[in-house]
């Protein structure tokens, strides 16, 4: 189509389309589909809540994505080259950098509880999880883990370093191999947990409170969560899908590889809802317990299953490999940006980054009832969750909607179509992009800002 500029050769491209998948699925599939969505799920009342997400991830998390994923081809480039190269002296530019930072928001947030993962992975190994666990005895343990800071900064700054390894060695040798072995893997081991949950005493319950509709429980707060769910659980809004569609190779057809990348994160997630709600339900754990849920939950039922130890460990462990292939996408986009744009190396990029992440994971580990000034912060949240809501909520609904008026708009709806080969739900696309994503992430975002003054 068109010749991509030249500097494209040394940037590194995903080897395939299977590869681009299951490296930009990886992305997308973690921590969000298996911790963040059901807690916020259960925090919003179940079904409506969940209803109203997928209404999301169909109207506008799957456009938007198909918007991201054009811009990065079309550039080539990182989130803030991507807007520089087609309008370089103007604000647009800014947009990819609040990407950059937010990008650099969550991953502070998110190794900390990726942390969280890898003390149960411990935990497995050394058989914790070998006999029956009551909800209680699991929810003593949970906040015993969450509040010892050492173990849990020690546990952040490890995964740090895991993730600055792979996005080191760069996009084709380490992230997309590393998500091509082990996603499917990962995949079978969900199938059988719900297979184990869905079949416990009281299950049902679970189910009903997944999908059954009650709009009565659904707040203003609730539906800016399910927007920012969507976008943060489909890796958008900050730019991630912008570089990594800027190393999906031309010849591959975009919408179909976004399609599919969407259709595996909702599948997770929901496979994430069929584990723990009927686990849930069945150990009469309240749903709205918050961020504990999932580890208070998943143990009291891995005794239950053959080999129940070992299952934990499997669990454990790629859920932290999940986790993983997301925390390399959010570095790789501020590890893009420095190559890109400021002409650093991989190597000098990453050696920056981290220790400036850990400082900032360092509040987030002590707001768990490590030091009660970081647990108590803003409104009686704690720094993590003020974290979560400011860069994982806000700043990504912010950062769809620009991402949106400027593709639908400024960019143009017509440039972008010529990089999606020939797109037979252009139209319906166009639309979506140009007048449904900037008006229903607008409305949202007004109505939550009111409604913080409004208390
Ligand atoms: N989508 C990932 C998850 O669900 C997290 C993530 C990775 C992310 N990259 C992102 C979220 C970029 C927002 C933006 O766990």
């Amino acid at each position: 189509m068109h010749a991509p500029p030249s500097k494209t050769q040394s940037r590194g491209a995903f080897g395939s389309r299977l590869g681009f998948i299951l490296a930009a699925a990886g992305s997308a599939i973690g921590l969000g589909n298996i911790w963040r969505f059901p807690y916020t799920a259960g925090e919003n009342g179940g079904g409506a809540f969940v209803l109203l997400y997928l209404v999301f991830v169909i109207g506008l998390g799957l456009p938007v994505l198909l918007a991201e994923l054009s811009l990065g081809r079309a550039s080539k480039s990182n989130p803030v080259g991507a807007f520089k190269r087609f309008f370089p002296k103007t604000l647009w530019p800014y947009v990819g950098g609040l990407g950059v930072l937010t990008g650099f928001g969550i991953l502070a947030f998110y190794v900390v509880v990726a942390g969280w993962s890898l003390s149960y992975l411990g935990r497995a190994f050394t058989g914790t999880f070998d006999g029956a666990i009551t909800a209680e005895e699991s929810g003593v343990l949970f906040t015993s883990i969450i509040s010892n800071p050492t173990e849990t900064v020690a546990l952040a700054g490890v995964f740090l370093v895991l993730t600055a390894v792979v996005v080191r060695a760069g996009v084709g040798g380490g992230i997309e191999l590393a998500s091509k072995i082990l996603m499917p893997v990962f995949f079978v081991l969900l199938l059988v947990l719900a297979g184990r949950s869905l079949t416990l005493p009281g299950a049902d319950e679970g189910v009903a409170f997944l999908f059954g509709t009650d709009f009565s429980k659904l707040t203003g707060q609730g539906v800016m969560s399910a927007l920012g769910q969507a976008l943060f659980s489909l890796s958008l809004g900050m730019g991630a899908m912008i570089t990594y569609g800027s190393y999906l190779p031309d010849k591959e057809n975009l919408p179909i590889a976004g399609a599919a990348v969407a259709f595996f994160d909702t599948a997770i997630a929901l496979l994430g809802g069929l584990i723990i709600f009927p686990a849930l339900f069945s150990q009469g754990v309240a749903p709205d317990e918050g961020p504990g849920l999932v580890f208070v939950v998943l143990p009291t039922i891995f005794h239950s299953l053959p080999m129940g130890n070992l299952f934990a460990i499997a669990f454990y462990g790629l859920l932290s490999i999940a986790a993983l292939t997301s925390t390399i996408s959010l570095m790789e986009v501020v590890v893009a940006y420095f190559v890109d744009e400021r002409g650093w190396n991989r190597n000098k990029s990453v050696l920056v980054i981290v220790p400036a992440t850990l400082m900032l994971a360092v509040p987030s580990s002590l707001s768990q009832g490590g030091m009660d000034f970081f647990t108590d912060f803003i409104g009686g949240k704690g720094f993590l969750d003020t974290q979560d809501i400011l860069f994982g909520n806000i700043s990504l609904s912010v950062g769809a909607l620009l991402i949106s008026i400027f593709v639908g708009w400024k960019w143009g709806a017509k440039e972008a179509l010529q990089e999606m080969d020939n797109f037979s739900l252009g139209g319906v696309w166009s639309i979506l992009i140009r007048f449904a994503a900037p008006i229903a992430v607008g409305a949202v975002l007004v109505t939550f800002v009111v409604g913080l003054f409004g208390e």
